[in-house]
């Protein structure tokens, strides 16, 4: 029985010096210590022995037991330990990290542009005044006097819907809606949406205008011009170089197209400029007597002027942007400088 006691204690060591796992431990302790265990069954052999060998059987079983349960305990200790230091190491945080931050957006540059304008026409006494962006025929082209297959409709490369329904080509349409609702003096401004088929560097079938309406007893095209200089002056700063190109509109008379020197190329002549040096940014005029008649208003009591400009234009202009197309691609680069 001792050599058997021997050689079954150096395996149970053994296995105990290199169980690497709390599973593995308890595994061994089963095997060696349980019910079924190999060192229980020569415990249960003690009995076949005499009873001068009992004891002393007994005493080094004993011993081999508590040995083995505190190797056992302290292999447990260290185990439990090292996985412990394993998880603190895997599992650490470095509180000394920048924090994420929340990005927060900036305003669009169409939108900037077009609340200072309409601050600076605020500022004159205008008020803002709205329309639909799907808009009827009547207003669109007809009360503007544009008859129906009237070769001025083609200035516009409009978007039609169904019926008489169409994408609106420009703001003057609120122009119509604002007179049929109130009578003189009127003095808004309308920013908003348009669509027209038509896309380059300086084109966009998605596009902006703040249309203009000062209509009331007397008024004149020097008061036209007045306006638009003080706005230009306060937009782009004093001195900004503007002219008045002779134009036609089928609802204003005498009309104008306005151009400012191109501030990118300083009227050297660009891409832009399309190397003239001045860029088109607004057509203007006197309403024409058609158009009040539209409206029930008396052309014999009443004058007034009207512009529309492009809001992407006074951007590119303002900021210094060389293709309108930037302003609608969302590169979220190009929107955080503004
Ligand atoms: C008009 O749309 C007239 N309704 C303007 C007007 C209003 C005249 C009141 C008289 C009285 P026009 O088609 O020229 O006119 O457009 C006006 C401005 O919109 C242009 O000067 C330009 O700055 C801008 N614009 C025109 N087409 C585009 C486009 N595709 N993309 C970006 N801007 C455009
Ligand atoms: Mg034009």
């Amino acid at each position: 029985m001792k050599e058997q006691l021997d050689a079954l204690s150096a395996a149970m060591f053994a296995d105990l010096g290199t169980a690497l796992s709390e599973k593995g431990l308890q595994e061994l302790k089963v095997r060696y210590l349980g019910k079924k265990g190999e060192l229980t069954a020569v415990m249960k052999c003690l009995g076949t022995l005499s009873p001068e060998e009992r004891p002393l059987a007994g005493q080094a079983i004993n011993a081999i037991k508590e040995r083995f349960e505190e190797e056992f305990a302290s292999r447990l200790a260290g185990v439990k330990e090292a996985d412990k230091l394993h998880r603190l190491a895997s599992e650490r945080i470095d509180v000394t990290l920048p924090g994420r931050r929340n990005s927060v957006g900036t305003r669009h540059p169409v939108t900037l542009v077009m609340e200072e304008v309409s601050e600076i026409f605020a500022g004159l006494g205008f008020q803002v005044a709205e329309g639909p962006e799907i808009e009827l025929d009547f207003y669109n082209f007809e009360a503007l006097n544009f008859p129906k297959d009237h070769p001025a409709r083609d200035m516009q490369d409009t978007f039609f819907l169904e019926g008489e329904r169409l994408l609106r080509t420009h703001t003057s349409p609120v122009q119509v809606r604002t007179m049929l609702r109130h009578a003189p003096p009127v003095r808004i401004i309308a920013p908003g949406t348009v669509y027209r088929c038509d896309s380059d560097a300086t084109h966009s079938p998605m596009f902006h205008q703040i249309e203009g309406l000062m209509v009331d007893k007397g008024i004149t095209f020097g008061d036209l011009k007045g306006i638009l200089t003080i706005f230009l002056n306060q937009y782009f700063g004093k001195g900004i170089g503007m002219r008045l190109r002779p134009s036609f509109f089928p609802f204003t008379e005498p009309s104008a197209e306005v151009d400012i020197a191109c501030v990118i190329c300083k009227g050297a002549g660009c891409r832009v400029c399309k190397n003239s040096g001045w860029l088109e940014i607004l057509g203007a005029g006197m309403v024409d007597p058609e158009v009040f008649r539209h409206v029930g208003y008396n052309p014999d009591e009443v004058t007034g002027f009207a512009f529309g400009m492009g809001i992407e234009r006074l951007a590119m202009l303002k900021y210094g942007i060389n293709d309108m197309r930037f302003l609608f691609e969302n590169d979220i680069r190009f929107l955080s400088q503004f």
